[in-house]
């Protein structure tokens, strides 16, 4: 017999703890601006990443690095007016954690203060302790996120598939042991084989929402962007599109531009 899913008036971090432990899968999707927040709040998503990948998506850069903190709360105050159920977190930007923790509380402080988001995720395990310790201890809101860390992509040299050799896959189980027991709420891991991550979600309390990591985790978050076709060049085997936007917007606007040619709009009606 199934039983019937909680429904939740407003997703907290402690919602989400709860929704694993009812084996209630958890959808995260990101919105950098209010209008795109309020479709997905609406939709009753649980979970809006205020993502760095704005700084590919809206900034059109080729990693997330140059995405300052400032545009990250910018970002994150437009998703917060746009939204009345989901819960927000933001991405702490590169060059505001790993190099110091008083830097790194800063940050976080910023965020929330001048945001209203309702949590930060950082890229990392055993190497940001101290800023995560920091963070937590002043009462914000932690996610972690392993695997595939696009803020490292310099380092790992490729977007490919991480963990798949033992010593990684090894480091990242106890970098996921590590973020549980200091206290982080959920983690995100991305980009590792479907096994490892199974066994991660099982093997720790805090939810692990996948991107690209299967189907064995609690929950799943996408870039809403790719996830709308919005864009044709990102084409990875674990994106599901659900629209393709980028040809339905670009049919609407030669469509706009041929009225406007033509003469066509705006008519009688669309006129005083
Ligand atoms: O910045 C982002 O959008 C992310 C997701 C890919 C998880 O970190």
């Amino acid at each position: 017999m199934s039983v019937a899913k909680k429904q939740y008036k407003r997703i907290t971090t402690k919602s989400l703890v709860d929704m694993k432990a009812h084996g209630q899968k958890i959808s995260m999707l990101t919105a950098y601006d209010y209008t795109m927040a309020k479709i997905v709040d609406g939709a009753n998503i649980d979970v809006i990443l205020v993502g760095d990948s704005a700084s590919n998506v809206m900034a059109g850069h080729e990693t997330t690095l140059p995405i300052t903190l400032d545009q990250m709360i910018y970002h994150a105050s437009s998703v917060v007016r746009g939204i009345t159920r989901s819960l927000i977190v933001v991405d702490l930007p590169f060059g505001n954690y790993q190099s110091d923790p008083k830097l790194a509380l800063r940050s976080a402080i910023r965020i929330m203060k001048e945001s209203g988001g309702h949590a930060v995720k950082m890229e990392g395990g055993s190497e940001i302790k101290q800023s995560i310790k920091r963070i937590l201890n002043a009462g914000i809101p932690v996610m972690g996120h392993l695997g595939l860390t696009p803020q490292s992509i310099y380092k790992f040299g490729t977007y490919t598939v991480r963990a798949k050799e033992e010593e990684e896959a090894i480091k990242l189980m106890e970098d996921a042991k590590l973020l549980e027991k200091l206290g982080c709420f959920a983690l995100v891991i991305e980009k590792v084989p479907a096994a490892l991550a199974q066994k991660v979600a099982e093997s720790i309390t805090i939810p692990v929402i996948g991107i690209g990591a299967g189907n064995g985790v609690d929950g799943q978050v996408l870039v809403t962007h790719d996830m709308l076709g919005m864009t044709h060049e990102f084409n990875p085997r674990f994106l599901r599109r659900y629209l393709d936007m980028y040809d339905q917007m670009k049919d609407a606007f030669q469509r706009y531009s041929a009225d406007v040619k033509s003469g066509d709009f705006p008519s009688d009606k669309e006129q005083y």
